[in-house]
């Protein structure tokens, strides 16, 4: 049985607080908001405690979770070998939505890093996440609380829709106001590497660390992020990402519309404020408006909710509006095209 609280987000409630830690502390896991997602959290000093997570979710046991704590000191205990890098994004970006890949100390156990050399570690923002870790006293590992392969939960209710009758304790505080996750940059290796674009784009990196590298995953080769391997996000129906400029992705809807009609399909749109009124009278089943294509904050923060109302609504095909990848929209549209198992049409 789940019970789910709703929480404080800017001064979270002491007693709300303890009753997640004392769940911690007994090797249970909690959901609770972080600036970028939801966390479904566990001690992550216990490898049962640790285990449980990859039951809940439906995890495969070779992704490795990440590990948040709350001050530097803490991270500094399960690192091997803190390095002036890390000192810098601690530095610039901590708390924040930036998780350092670093190598680890022996004391986390195996299955929280997949058997890898490397602990991934991140101190998150949200006052809940903080309090929560402060009040536990211990480094909690934290993946994003979806089922696995569903899109990160953004708010309390995709968190018990995924969770309900998994885990004891739900603390909802709303909406995460980043709404995609972390970056995840390893500094393990000669030059710092994104695996995993996000929250902190490569252009704040590169002003801090001079160099910074992206991770291409290669077909024949173990990507570095294990879970960027998996298909992400993917909705129920058939997702198609269009790119190209606004005129040309509504005329390219609008054919499509009319065609899934035909076959009495139902369509869905993902699209920019921008576009919006140009594919309203095209009659798709559904329209939803992820924000202005001049703040890809807005964007990010309801992609996730945008890719579950489709499938809520039972669409058969999705179109999303691409948007220009810089800065937040390398991050955004990495997120859509995993969702569009790679279907992406420049147009
Ligand atoms: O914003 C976030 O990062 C959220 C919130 C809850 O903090 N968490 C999150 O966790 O997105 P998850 O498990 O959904 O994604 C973690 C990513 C995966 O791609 C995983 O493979 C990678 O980080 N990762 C974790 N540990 C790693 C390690 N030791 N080496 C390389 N990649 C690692
Ligand atoms: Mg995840």
């Amino acid at each position: 049985q789940t019970k789910r609280v709703y929480i404080d987000g800017v001064s979270p409630e002491p007693e709300l607080i303890s009753e997640g830690a004392n769940w911690l502390r007994a090797g249970e896991l909690v959901a609770f908001p972080t600036e970028t997602v939801y966390g479904l959290g566990a001690n992550a000093l216990s490898a049962s405690a640790c285990a449980k997570i990859f039951a809940a979710k439906g995890r495969p046991q070779d992704n490795p979770l990440i590990v948040h704590v709350c001050n530097r000191a803490m991270a500094d205990r399960y690192v091997d070998g803190w390095t002036a890098e890390a000192e810098l994004c601690a530095h610039h970006f901590w708390p924040g939505p930036l998780t350092l890949v670093l190598k680890k100390r022996p004391l986390i156990p195996d299955n929280v890093t997949a058997g890898l050399p490397n602990i991934a570690l991140r101190m998150p923002s949200h006052p809940v996440a903080l309090r929560l870790i402060e009040e536990t006293g211990l480094p909690i590992a934290a993946p994003s609380a979806n089922q696995s392969g569903k899109p990160s939960p953004t708010n309390g209710s995709h968190v018990w829709r995924d969770m309900k009758g998994k885990i004891p304790l739900i603390l909802d505080a709303g909406a995460c106001p980043v709404g995609l996750e972390s970056t995840v940059l390893d500094l393990s290796g000669n030059v710092p590497t994104i695996l995993r674009p996000g929250g902190i784009t490569k252009e704040k990196l590169e002003e801090v660390l001079g160099e910074v590298q992206v991770d291409v995953p290669q077909e024949n080769q173990a990507p570095k992020a294990p879970g960027m391997k998996y298909r992400h996000y993917a909705p129920q129906g058939e997702m198609i990402l269009l790119v190209g400029s606004s005129q040309r992705v509504v005329q390219r809807m609008g054919m499509e519309i009319q065609r899934g009609h035909a076959r009495l399909k139902k369509v869905g749109i993902l699209c920019t404020l921008e576009s919006a009124p140009l594919l309203h009278h095209l009659l798709p089943d559904l329209l939803f408006v992820l924000g202005s294509q001049n703040r890809p904050e807005e964007i990010a923060a309801s992609l996730f909710e945008g890719l579950r109302v489709c499938d809520e609504r039972g669409m058969d095909l999705i179109l999303a509006e691409g948007i220009e990848e810089t800065g937040l929209g390398s991050a955004i549209m990495n997120r859509l095209q995993k969702a569009a198992g790679q279907r992406v049409e420049f147009i």
